[in-house]
């Protein structure tokens, strides 16, 4: 690292996220203009001066086709512009749920991204991306990678404004997360068995939770998509004459209607992490990420 702050560059959406970023981390806030030529492909400016800067490329990566191309265009610009590195910040990962062949034929396009990731950047900063089958992000990225958990802020979050909360975590494989998240809330937790016919079509098993009954469900999942997991859960435990649950996800990806869905199908809230810009939009992320910001830069500094 340079004595000159780092410098962070919003891509187009991220504007505010890089604002917050640049405040908490002690950093200074450039400018980059991205826009289509009339045949769609990208231009790309960088309207700052990063010669002999860290340069933080702000990006997160919901919907991230649109997004890679020019991710990849500003952080080469930079590099040629005379940056001293390039690094992103991408508080949602894209990519990490296709982990396997589940069918014959299918590529495994969690590798194939971090893989094309690992040589537009030299270093990324996420929150909780979704390892699954996996353990690390070493195992698909090949450049250092520094992951912020949201578990504490949750945690903190249902202690603050639930009232006798019971934890309704998505999966067997949650299980871990969804206990710690109840352990710092002072909380009991139960998982739920989902199995998955389709992208839309989920199936999930309520496990016994007659003790629970006086308590407020709260769902927590790292990731509402078509939000049909928590939909599905809602339902049953309004069937089952609980209380409207509270709704928690770490990443509001929410494929067109979801929220709408999820809102209607009898939850009292749904509250989410900043990680992508959302109207459910709760609990803060910008100090995880700047966390993970410092420490990329104090390893890249000269000893
Ligand atoms: C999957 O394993 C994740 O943890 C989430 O449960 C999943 O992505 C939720 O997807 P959807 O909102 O489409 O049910």
């Amino acid at each position: 690292m340079t004595a000159t702050r780092p410098m962070i560059l919003p891509l187009p959406g991220n504007e505010a996220l890089a604002a917050s970023l640049a405040g908490t981390a002690g950093a200074e806030l450039g400018r980059v203009t991205v826009r289509h030529f009339p045949d769609g492909e990208t231009y790309v400016k960088i309207e700052s001066s990063v010669e002999g800067r860290e340069v933080v490329l702000a990006c997160t990566l919901h919907r991230p086709d649109d997004k890679v191309l020019p991710l990849a265009f500003v952080a080469a610009t930079a590099r040629e512009l005379g940056a001293a590195g390039v690094g992103l910040v991408a508080p949602y990962l894209a990519y990490m749920r296709q982990d396997r062949r589940f069918r014959a034929g299918e590529g495994i396009t969690s590798t194939y991204f971090a893989r094309l990731l690992s040589t537009a950047v030299a270093w990324i900063v996420t929150v909780d991306p979704h390892l699954h089958r996996r353990t690390n992000l070493r195992e698909i990225y090949s450049i250092p990678t520094t992951v912020g958990h949201a578990a504490p802020l949750l945690s903190e979050w249902i202690a603050e404004r639930v009232q006798r909360p019971v934890l309704v975590g998505p999966d067997a494989e949650s299980a871990q997360w969804v206990n710690a998240v109840a352990g710092a809330a002072g909380a009991p937790s139960v998982v739920l068995e989902k199995v998955r016919h389709g992208d839309r079509d989920v199936e999930v098993k309520l496990p016994d939770m007659d003790r629970w009954r006086e308590h407020t469900p709260v769902l927590i999942d790292d990731i509402i998509s078509t939000a049909g997991t928590m939909i599905e859960t809602v339902r049953r435990l309004r069937r089952s004459g609980f209380a409207a649950p509270v709704c928690i996800g770490v990443h509001p990806v929410f494929a067109p209607g979801a929220y709408e869905e999820l809102l209607e199908s009898g939850a009292r809230e749904v509250v989410t992490c900043n990680t992508i810009p959302h109207v459910s939009n709760g609990i803060d992320v910008v100090p995880l990420l700047a966390r993970g910001l410092t420490d990329q830069l104090a390893r890249l500094a000269p000893q």
